[in-house]
């Protein structure tokens, strides 16, 4: 019997479709329940862990022609001109008559796209004014980002009005908002922007994800920010143990392989340490060298053999992540060490505070989780990358 793809059965690269999620169905019903009801939703938790996954399967439930989705992603766009035209696009894309003729549209001149999609284009301009060309033209909206991104932000109230639909945006990657490079702009200015539009959008309920958690959580909780209370938060802990032993049980099984218990355990607690990507992407390097040894029997070497090759899969990004912590300096990298070797951080340090320093850094990035609990330990987010740095 030829084997499945170990891509297909635990994809590491892409958000995973809702049918193949691995637990998360109370998440994904509580995003869907409070978008429901109207509820702004802002969805944080530590790089890889499902965030986009979770949001679109919740997208996928929201799909009715009664109500439409507007999806962007800020991780993809280069500053406020391709945020416009991204909105502009997601907006209209709702209509079929549009989505049948939009991407041909988008590759004609001006003058072709009168003529290849005339009524559409007529039809787009009287409902929802002239300023939409910014969906049909590209590059058109790079002429006036700012006229242009204030038009695309109150599109999908004007939609919904014209339409008589509810929309349902979804700003994955919300963080980039307030990213270093500030290519949206201010993030102050740019939040007020959305904020006003939003409070005068009744029609629309917003999800926003971000990885970042302390970074999304300053564009929303402190009072003077424009965002203060404008959504409730969802934090997106770990997929159970539970959730993982079922899971990757029935997925090893589509393939006729048989995981005992305290294999699996191995790999979902020790290795994985229940963080998805990194959980799948063990699993995956499990199968690979499964199938490599034409086997069906997972053994504890095999799963052995899955996180070495899962380093080594990783490797480049381990490395990136080491120049990246040195770059924030010497103590930001002892610091690290100390983290990913479990050792008390404060440990002999004559100035503590360039330890806190060092933590609030590597938290910045992303890289290290605060604990829940005041006395509880700093850890990785990433456990693959914790592991790369212990043993430096
Ligand atoms: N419910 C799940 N079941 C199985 N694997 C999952 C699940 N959620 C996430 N993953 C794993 O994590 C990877 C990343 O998922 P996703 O892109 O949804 O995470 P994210 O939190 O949005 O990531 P990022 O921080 O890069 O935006 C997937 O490719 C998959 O390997
Ligand atoms: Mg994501």
């Amino acid at each position: 019997m030829a084997r499945l793809l170990s891509r297909s059965l635990f994809p590491t690269d892409q958000p995973v479709e809702a049918a193949r999620l691995i637990g998360r169905d109370g998440d994904v019903a509580q995003l869907v329940n409070q978008v429901v009801g109207g509820a702004n939703r802002v969805v944080v938790g530590p790089r890889r862990t499902g965030k986009t996954s979770v949001c679109r399967a919740a997208l996928g439930r929201l799909k009715t022609r009664s109500r439409y989705l507007v999806a962007v992603d800020l991780f993809d766009l280069a500053g406020p001109a391709a945020l416009a035209e991204a909105l502009a696009v997601a907006t209209i894309s709702n209509r079929s008559a549009v989505r049948r003729t939009l991407p041909k549209a988008r590759s004609l001149s001006r003058h072709a796209v009168q003529l290849a999609s005339g009524a559409v284009s007529a039809r787009l301009k009287a409902d929802l004014g002239t300023d939409i060309e910014i969906a049909l033209l590209p590059d058109l909206a790079q002429r006036d980002p700012e006229r242009y991104l204030a038009y695309a932000l109150r599109l999908p109230e004007k939609v919904a009005e014209v339409d008589g639909v509810e929309v349902v945006v979804f700003i994955d990657e919300f963080q980039e908002l307030a990213a270093g490079d500030h290519r949206f702009g201010d993030p102050d200015l740019r939040t007020k922007q959305l904020r006003s539009v939003l409070q005068d959008s009744p029609h629309v309920t917003c999800i926003f994800a971000g990885s970042i958690e302390h970074l999304m959580r300053d564009l929303f909780a402190p009072r003077h920010r424009a965002l203060h209370n404008f959504g409730g938060f969802q934090h997106l802990g770990p997929i159970s143990v539970d959730d993982w032993r079922a899971g990757l049980t029935e997925r090893f099984a589509e393939d006729g392989c048989h995981i005992a218990p305290e294999i699996l355990d191995v790999l979902i607690d020790e290795y994985g340490r229940s963080h998805a990507r990194s959980t799948m992407l063990v699993a995956q390097q499990t199968h690979i060298a499964a199938v490599a040894a034409g086997v069906r029997t997972i053994t504890l070497a095999l799963v052995l053999e899955g996180l070495q090759n899962a380093m080594s899969a990783d490797s480049a990004h381990h490395q990136a992540a080491v120049d990246r912590i040195r770059s924030l300096g010497k103590h930001a990298f002892a610091t690290a060490l100390r983290v990913a070797r479990h050792e008390a951080p404060y440990g002999g340090v004559t100035d503590p505070k360039t330890v806190t320093r060092a933590m609030h850094a590597l938290r910045d990035i992303g890289y290290i989780d605060e604990p829940a609990e005041r006395a509880g330990p700093w850890r990785f987010a990433d456990p693959l990358l914790g592991r790369y740095l212990a043993g430096f």
